[in-house]
């Protein structure tokens, strides 16, 4: 995977050097993303979550709990200027998916709560409940990148287009892997699209080359898009749900991550009104 020299992505922003060596695509979003820092930087940290927050409207408060999540992995107890260059650089990613794709926020903020339900239940630590967590928020961060022609686009997708949507976690990975408080992160990113067959991308990872946190990610993910209508379909009813689920585990799902999920569905340990509905299909 190439990284160029993209070494501490906040910190390269708060010291004004020019040091990202990625393709061009990505780029052009990092000098976005510097650009939306350096009006951030204005004010203080405090400043500029308090601006973040009166500047929501009431269905998006939600990014607020986004924003925590993510920031939640930053070391903020020892609150040094490398952390606060980190959280400006958190904010601004957000705040772009925020401007960009507003639909997108009651989608990651479902997965991540589904993420981080299943990290608890399969007993994680804390810390990494919030990697997760903060995953879910961030996953599809390389869409960024994407033209709004092809993100928007009704009807089919030329092979061209398709492979410009695929480069996404490549370039979430080159975006999230110089902050250093989330780079963690990044190889989580760059994963979220295998399949535990080896059919996914892009590098063609399977089963357990693929880190756990992606094979959770890939579930929570794909079980939001079949319980939530999309434009082009009707959400699919709980029992068609659960033969879905059934039906790609094995192949584009982990059976371990799919057992998991149905122990906590079967015995409702989980805090989410919206799986409700799986447990009578189970
Ligand atoms: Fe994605």
């Amino acid at each position: 995977m190439k990284n160029g020299d993209a070494k501490n992505f906040g910190r390269v922003v708060a010291d004004g050097e020019k040091t990202w060596n990625a393709d061009a695509c990505t780029n052009r979003l990092a000098a976005r993303i510097r650009r939306e820092i350096d009006i951030l930087k204005t004010t203080t940290i405090k400043e500029t979550f308090d601006r973040l927050c009166a500047s929501c409207r009431l269905e998006d408060k939600l990014w607020l709990d986004c924003y925590t999540k993510v920031t939640d992995l930053l070391d903020t107890e020892h609150c040094t200027t490398e952390v606060i260059d980190d959280m400006y650089a958190v904010y601004a990613i957000v705040k772009m998916l925020q401007n960009r794709f507003p639909a997108m926020l009651p989608h990651v903020h479902r997965v991540s709560a589904v993420c981080m339900d299943l990290g608890k239940t399969m007993g994680f630590t804390p810390h990494d409940v919030s990697v997760i967590g903060a995953l879910g928020v961030l996953h599809d961060v390389g869409k960024l990148s994407i033209s709004d022609a092809v993100f928007f686009k009704q009807g089919p997708l030329t092979a061209l287009e398709w492979e410009d949507i695929k480069r996404h976690p490549a370039i979430g990975y080159e975006l999230i892997k110089p902050i250093a408080g989330i780079s963690e992160l990044a190889e989580l990113i760059l994963a979220h699209h295998e399949r535990w067959d080896g059919q996914g991308y892009p590098q063609g990872l399977k089963e357990e080359e693929i880190p756990l946190f992606s094979r959770i990610l890939t579930l929570a993910d794909s079980l939001d898009a079949m319980i939530n209508d999309r434009f082009y379909r009707k959400a699919l009813s709980p029992p068609h749900t659960v033969t879905e689920i059934k039906r790609c585990s094995g192949n584009q799902f982990d059976p371990m991550v799919v057992e998991a999920f149905f122990d906590i569905i079967r015995e409702n340990r989980h805090t989410l009104s919206f799986l409700l509905p799986l447990h009578d299909a189970l």
